[in-house]
């Protein structure tokens, strides 16, 4: 990553001339971290996080802090019991967001944890957390995302979100007056070395986080294990996951095997080949199911041959997967993003994770990340850098090498998890374009489970007897599509999403959650679970949830209508609406965004 920065002497002589110097702006070293030694010699630090800070229930406990997983690698867990039920026998769930170089701060306080962030900054409880019905794990990684760092440094952003070192003078770093207003902050040093560039590198230090959490917290970790993850973890999941079972193969000293039962993945980036293709899909043929067609002739042209032209995306992707080289998949990428996927940013101003809002899109509701940098919570759950939902420096390591135009052996890695007799589910919410549900069927059959292709689509029926979707399952093998929902299907449908995650990991049929299921059985003659119904699933939403102006940023979402709500309700107290002037914090959006 290129960033200038200014000259000590400059600096030194800009610092003379400021007025008042706020070192609050920077954050202190945390001091009240516990440390002990996890499973597989890694070293974690955490400390008991306050009721309220995010779970209201002061009988459900959370924990957070730091696995050090290498001298310059500290990797940021947050933790939630489940609630209603005795949380040391509790099934485990850890939840990751993609990117790469998002934070899973994104999931917790957007989507499945057990609080959210209002319009005035006030923290609230979400009824729908997926901790009502698992202990609950949100990890920041790899290194440098979210509240992860490698070298905590005193900086500054520029607007385009450069990370900017200033110096120490006598013990003290100043904020210039040159930085961007409310960018001063303590930072990850963003070496790239201090981090990895690919999917399959990231893969040790997730698990060496596992490890270091399970030894800290063995009372945790008595029961299966499950893994969520959503978006850039088409690519995350399936590669750890088989990670994680190879290590069990062959244990390192002092390490715990991980007993995987579950891997679910919303509108996951699996293969760059299929989906780049179903952006044509989605957008023109054939099409969604919102009725929104917003291409002419000449743009739909222009899209097919920008991604079917001699030389153009496809073929630069078919290299890419044919030499393995960096430099090919970089250009790959950055050719079908810019070319491809963007043609619907660049004339639509429609948002990429939800097609029935234009930009700015208020939803899901961003607010959490001003909380996350005030003083009180950073130090509730001890953390040691200022908060960014996404890193520049991640991003752009993943980029050197191209994964995201990389298939990273995601399909045969599913194949394998599912010989393992671990459940995989996918599930899609169908609004989205940025990983859009038609490229996931396609995924999903090429991962040639035994039955799917026997399978047919069933409505998955729901405690509110609405039918949110419909699934298509063979044995522990399904896939999940969720209508009237965006990228982020946890937010736009958290009654389905609750009770969908709950039939998952406890290895039940996703259409009922009454039976139970198993890959016993080879066909349909002979006892395997098939859910019947047409081979496609064809239920059309029209355009009726479709918006066509911009949605005010004090908007609720309706999650029953479906559409925007009414505004958020102000406050009772001044001291709360006060909250509201705190600054925006920047958004940074990376290929697959969450
Ligand atoms: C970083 O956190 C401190 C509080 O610890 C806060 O004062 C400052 O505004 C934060 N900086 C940014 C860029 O959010
Ligand atoms: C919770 O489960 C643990 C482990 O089975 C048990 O030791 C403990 O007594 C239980 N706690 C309660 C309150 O039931
Ligand atoms: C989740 O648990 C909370 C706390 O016990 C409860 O109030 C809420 O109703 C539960 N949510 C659902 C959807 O059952
Ligand atoms: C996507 O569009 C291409 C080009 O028209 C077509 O060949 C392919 O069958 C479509 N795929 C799906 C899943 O509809
Ligand atoms: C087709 O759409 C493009 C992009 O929105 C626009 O520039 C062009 O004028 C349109 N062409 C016709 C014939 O309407
Ligand atoms: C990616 O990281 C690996 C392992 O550190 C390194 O060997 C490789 O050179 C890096 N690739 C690029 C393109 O920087
Ligand atoms: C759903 O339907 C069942 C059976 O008809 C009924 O008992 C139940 O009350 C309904 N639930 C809701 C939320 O309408
Ligand atoms: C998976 O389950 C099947 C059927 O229950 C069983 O026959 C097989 O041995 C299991 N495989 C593994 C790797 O556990
Ligand atoms: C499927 O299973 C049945 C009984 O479990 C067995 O008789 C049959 O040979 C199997 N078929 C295949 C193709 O494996
Ligand atoms: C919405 O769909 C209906 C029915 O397909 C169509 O008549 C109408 O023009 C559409 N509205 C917009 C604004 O595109
Ligand atoms: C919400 O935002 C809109 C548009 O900016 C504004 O007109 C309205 O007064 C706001 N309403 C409330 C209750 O804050």
């Amino acid at each position: 990553m290129a960033s200038s920065s200014p000259s000590l002497a400059r600096l030194v002589t800009l610092g003379a001339t400021l007025s008042a110097v706020v070192q609050g702006q920077f954050v202190p070293a945390p001091t009240d971290l516990k440390e002990v030694q996890g499973y597989a010699g890694v070293p974690v630090r955490y400390k008991e996080v306050p009721a309220g800070t995010c779970e209201q229930d002061p009988n459900v406990k959370s924990f957070s802090g730091y696995a050090d997983v290498s001298a310059d690698e500290h990797v940021f867990f947050w933790f939630f019991e489940a609630r209603n039920q005795n949380a040391t026998e509790a099934p485990l769930t850890v939840w990751i967001n993609g990117g790469p170089g998002s934070s899973s701060m994104i999931g917790l306080f957007e989507e499945l944890g057990p609080c959210g962030v209002d319009y005035y900054g006030n923290v609230y409880n979400n009824p729908y957390s997926w901790s009502n019905a698992s202990n609950l794990l949100f990890i920041d990684q790899p290194t440098q995302v979210g509240f992860s760092y490698s070298t905590p440094v005193d900086g500054y952003t520029t607007d385009d979100g450069h990370i900017i070192m200033l110096p120490e003078t006598d013990g003290t770093t100043l904020c210039p007056e040159y930085a961007p207003a409310g960018s001063c902050g303590t930072y990850a040093d963003p070496d790239l070395t201090q981090t990895v560039n690919s999917t399959a590198g990231a893969a040790p230090n997730f698990w060496k986080t596992l490890q270091g959490f399970m030894g800290a917290f063995p009372q945790y970790a008595r029961s299966g294990f499950h893994f969520a993850t959503e978006s850039y973890g088409g690519h995350y999941g399936p590669v750890f996951n088989a990670y994680i079972e190879s290590q069990n193969a062959d244990l390192p000293a002092g390490a715990k095997e991980i007993r995987l039962e579950t891997v679910l993945i919303g509108n996951g980036w699996y293969d760059p080949i299929v989906q780049y293709q179903a952006y044509y899909n989605f957008s023109v043929f054939p099409g969604n199911t919102y009725d929104y067609a917003p291409f002419n002739a000449s743009a739909a042209e222009m899209f097919y041959n920008n991604m079917y032209g001699p030389g153009n995306c496809l073929d630069r992707l078919l290299e890419c997967d044919a030499t393995g080289r960096d430099d090919v998949c970089q250009y790959a990428d950055d050719f079908c993003a810019s070319h491809v996927e963007s043609v619907y940013d660049d004339l639509l101003e429609r948002d990429e994770y939800d097609v029935r809002e234009l930009v700015p899109d208020p939803f899901p509701y961003g607010f959490y990340a001003e909380y996350l940098n005030t003083p009180a919570v950073q130090s509730a759950i001890g953390a040691y850098v200022n908060f960014s939902t996404s890193s520049r420096a991640v991003s752009a390591a993943f980029s050197s090498t191209g994964d995201d135009a990389r298939r990273s052996g995601t399909v045969a890695a599913l194949r394998y998890l599912l010989s393992r007799n671990v459940t995989v589910a996918l599930y899609a919410g169908d609004a989205d374009y940025n990983c859009n549900w038609l490229g996931g069927e396609v995924v999903a059959e090429s991962v040639g489970a035994a039955g799917f292709a026997d399978a047919g689509y069933a409505d998955v029926v729901t405690s509110d007897n609405v039918t949110h979707g419909q699934v298509k399952q063979a044995g522990k093998f399904s896939f999940t599509r969720i209508y009237e929902s965006g990228h982020e299907v946890p937010f736009y449908q958290p009654l389905a999403s609750l009770e969908y995650f709950e039939r998952a990991i406890k290895g039940f049929d996703i259409e009922t959650g009454e039976k139970p299921v198993t890959n016993a059985g080879n066909g349909t003659a002979d006892g395997l679970y098939l859910t019947s119904g047409t081979k496609k699933s064809t239920y059309r939403e029209g355009n009726a949830t479709v918006q066509w102006d911009v949605v005010p940023a004090n908007a609720t979402y309706d999650t029953v209508k479906n559409v925007p709500g009414p505004p958020w309700p102000a406050p009772s107290t001044q001291a709360a609406l006060l909250r509201r002037s705190m600054k925006k914090s920047r958004i940074m959006r990376h290929r697959r965004w969450t």
